[in-house]
């Protein structure tokens, strides 16, 4: 592993989840020093004592204003600076996950803390951020977006308007700051799975994974790798943009799995 971020500090939040944890991992391995933010500080905890000296967990509350600017505040009073914003959180409880349907059928306030919590709150922390990287000459916000925002879903309109949100606010921040050396970058991952996930949603994943052009599942890491070159000075001519790390599932026309299982004589050939 190389020493891209060597002295850069970066806050990754939701980083007691799976693509976070592995963001924090990376980032912290490439020399940085990390705060893992998460709404359950245990998970924060057990990511960060896994990472050991050079990670500090702190709890924070993505829906709530106070709890961001907080998360700012401590960071710089433990690490002095901030380079790296990787927003990355979102909603997790089941409760509302599951509420969050189609456009007649989703509650308000379902609505509304699902863009509270999924963009909000990376308009919140890129606020209070980016006035401690101008003082530092610059720094790097990594938005995590969807395929979700790009196309729509069978279900969860909430969620994917959000993460189209997360993908303009993006090029916002990078048209506002960019000269000022801040460059603000989203990634849309596709289906990401560790091993207890693509067991559990093995249909799902099957069926994903008709459409994929590669040959396995996205993983963490893979988040974490493209995380980790657009916080490096690697990337400082990237700026704006929203990277797909899905394994090429958006870039085919939707029937291609099944034209791929035609048969010549289909073709009339
Ligand atoms: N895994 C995928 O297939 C996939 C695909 C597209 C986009 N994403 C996005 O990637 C990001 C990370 O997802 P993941 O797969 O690692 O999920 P995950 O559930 O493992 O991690 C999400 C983390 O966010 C935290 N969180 C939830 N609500 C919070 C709040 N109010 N305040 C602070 N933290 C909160 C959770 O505790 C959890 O640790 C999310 O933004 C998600 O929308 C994931």
């Amino acid at each position: 592993m190389n020493n891209r971020l060597e002295g850069l500090v970066a806050i990754i939040t939701g980083g007691g989840g799976r693509i976070g944890a592995a963001t924090a991992q990376r980032m912290a391995a490439e020399g940085a020093r990390v705060v893992v933010a998460d709404l359950f500080k245990e998970a924060a905890v057990k990511v960060a004592t896994a990472i050991g000296d050079n990670a500090l967990p702190l709890h924070f509350d993505a829906s709530s204003p106070e709890s961001i600017e907080a998360l700012i505040a401590d960071t710089v009073d433990a690490f002095g600076r901030i380079d790296i914003l990787h927003n990355n959180a979102a909603l997790t409880d089941l409760d509302q996950l599951n509420l969050d349907t189609t456009v007649i059928d989703t509650p308000i306030d379902i609505w509304d803390n699902t863009l509270a919590t999924n963009v909000r709150s990376f308009y919140l922390a890129a606020k209070h951020a980016i006035p401690h990287m101008l003082s530092q000459g610059g720094g790097s916000i990594i938005n995590t977006a969807s395929g979700a925002g790009i196309m729509a879903e069978n279900s969860r309109i909430a969620y994917g308007v959000s993460k189209g949100a997360v993908i303009t606010l993006t090029k916002y921040i990078a048209t506002h700051h960019g000269r000022q050396g801040v460059r603000c970058n989203a990634i849309a991952p596709g289906l990401i799975v560790n091993e207890e996930l693509e067991q559990k949603i093995s249909d799902f994943v099957k069926i994903t994974k008709r459409h994929l052009l590669a040959k396995r599942s996205g993983r963490p890491e893979d988040i974490a790798a493209l995380a980790a070159f657009l916080a490096s000075s690697d990337a400082e001519f990237i700026n704006g943009q929203t990277i797909c790390c899905d394994g090429g599932l958006l870039v085919h026309t939707p029937a291609m799995a099944d034209v791929l299982d035609m048969s010549d004589e289909s073709w009339g050939r």
